[in-house]
C-alpha cells in the first residue's frame, strides 16, 4: 500500500496513577533494580487499578484525543481497539468503548499483540481514507495476564492506553507500510490455556499455562531482525533514506532491543524516542503512549517525518512511515 492521504488530527493518553518501580518488585522477586535497568531499560511501570479493565483506560486516552481533535464523539464514524488484553473473551473491547461514548457505530478489536497499533493504523487509515472518522486506541492491561512470582515476565510489563483520531487531508501522509506475521513461533510469546484450544480449567491450570509465556531470547533476535528488516522495506518503498526520518518510535519492549534495531538502520543519534524506561511493555500501547510522549517532551513539530515500528506475539511485526501534521503545543490547532 503506497502512502495515503490522511493525517492524526488528535492524540491522547493515559496511564494509571499506581506506579511500580523496580526496587517495589525486587521486594518480592529475586531480582534488583540493577539488573532490571542493565537488561531491559525499564526503571518503573505504572499498574491499572484493581477495578480498571482495559476498556477504562482505553476510554480515558479517546476521551483526550477527542478533546485533542477539537471533536466530539459523535463525530466519530468507527472505534478500533488494538489489544491482547481484551476486558472479555468476548465481546470485543472497542464496542464498550464506543458505548461509554455515546456511539453505536462500527467498532472492532485489532489483535496482533504487540505490533496491534500498527496494524490498526493500518486499517484505520484505510477506512479513514474512505471518509471516516476513526478513532484508533491501543489499550493493554498485560499486568492481569503475568504470573507475578516469574521474575522474567513480571517485570517487563506495564498497563496504559494511547489513542489517535484519524481523518482524511490532503496535505498529510501514512505509509506505506510493512505488515506480516509468522504463526509458526507462537510459543516463543503466548499464554498457551484460556481460550478455544485449550479452554480454562481451574485444575488442570492451576499452573502458569493460562499466563504469559516467553522464550526471552528467541523474542529478542526475532524483535531485532524484524523491525530492521520491516523499517528498511518501508524506507525503500517510499524511496527514503534513514537520514530523512526525523523521529523513530518503536515499540518498547526493551531499550536494548531499540538500540539494536536504530544501529543497523543507522538512526542518527537522538532520534529515536523512548518511554520503556518509564512504562515498561505495554505492549499495543506502547507506541501511542510513546507519540503523546515524544509531543510533550515538544519532540513532534509539523512536517516531522516519523517511523514506527513494532514487533509482537503471533509472530507479528509491521512498520510505516508516517508525517505528522497533527496538533502540536503551542499551534492554534
Ligand atoms: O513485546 C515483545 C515482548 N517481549 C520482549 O520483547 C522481550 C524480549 N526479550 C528480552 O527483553 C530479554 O530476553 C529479557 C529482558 C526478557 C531477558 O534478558 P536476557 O539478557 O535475554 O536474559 P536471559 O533470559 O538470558 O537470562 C539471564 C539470567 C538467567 O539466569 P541464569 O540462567 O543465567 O542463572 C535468568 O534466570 O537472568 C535471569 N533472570 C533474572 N535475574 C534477575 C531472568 N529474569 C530476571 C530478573 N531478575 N527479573
Amino acid at each position: 500500500m503506497t502512502a495515503l492521504a490522511v493525517g492524526i488530527i488528535g492524540l491522547g493518553s493515559y496511564l494509571p496513577s499506581r506506579i511500580v518501580t523496580n526496587d517495589d518488585l525486587a521486594q518480592r522477586l529475586d531480582t534488583s533494580d540493577e539488573w532490571i535497568r542493565t537488561r531491559t531499560g525499564i526503571r518503573e511501570r505504572h499498574y491499572a487499578a484493581p477495578e480498571e479493565a482495559t476498556s477504562d483506560l482505553a476510554l480515558a486516552a479517546a476521551r483526550r484525543a477527542l478533546d485533542d481533535a477539537g471533536l466530539a464523539a459523535t463525530d466519530v464514524d468507527v472505534v478500533i481497539v488494538a489489544t491482547t488484553t481484551p476486558d472479555h473473551p468476548v465481546p470485543a473491547t472497542a464496542p464498550l468503548v464506543a458505548a461509554a461514548l455515546g456511539l453505536r457505530c462500527t467498532a472492532f478489536d485489532v489483535n496482533a499483540a504487540c505490533s496491534g497499533f500498527v496494524y490498526g493504523l493500518q486499517v484505520g487509515s484505510a477506512l479513514a481514507a474512505g471518509g471516516a472518522t476513526v478513532l484508533l486506541i491501543g489499550a493493554e492491561t498485560l499486568t492481569r495476564y503475568v504470573d507475578h512470582d516469574d521474575r522474567a515476565i513480571a517485570v517487563l510489563f506495564g498497563d496504559g492506553a494511547g489513542a489517535v483520531v484519524l481523518r482524511a487531508d490532503a496535505d498529510a501522509r501514512i505509509g506505506p507500510f510493512d505488515l506480516g506475521s509468522d504463526g509458526s513461533e507462537l510459543e516463543i510469546l503466548w499464554m498457551r490455556a484460556g481460550a478455544a484450544r485449550e479452554p480454562f480449567d481451574p485444575v488442570r491450570h492451576a499452573d502458569a499455562s493460562s499466563r504469559m509465556a516467553m522464550r526471552g531470547g528467541d523474542v529478542y533476535r526475532h524483535a531485532v531482525a524484524r523491525m530492521t528488516a520491516s523499517s528498511q522495506a518501508v524506507l525503500e518503498a517510499a524511496g527514503a533514506r534513514i537520514e530523512d526520518v526525523d523521529l523513530v518510535v518503536g515499540h518498547q519492549a526493551n531499550r536494548r532491543i531499540l538500540e539494536a534495531v536504530a544501529q543497523r538502520l543507522g538512526v542518527p543519534d537522538g532520534r529515536s524516542h523512548l518511554t520503556v524506561d518509564r512504562h515498561g511493555n505495554t505492549s499495543a500501547a506502547s507506541i501511542p503512549l510513546a507519540l503523546a510522549d515524544a509531543r510533550e517532551q515538544g519532540r513532534l513539530r509539523s512536517g516531522d517525518r516519523l517511523l514506527l515500528t513494532a514487533f509482537g506475539g503471533g509472530l507479528t511485526w509491521g512498520s510505516c512511515l508516517l508525517t505528522w501534521t497533527g496538533p502540536v503545543p503551542g499551534s492554534d490547532g
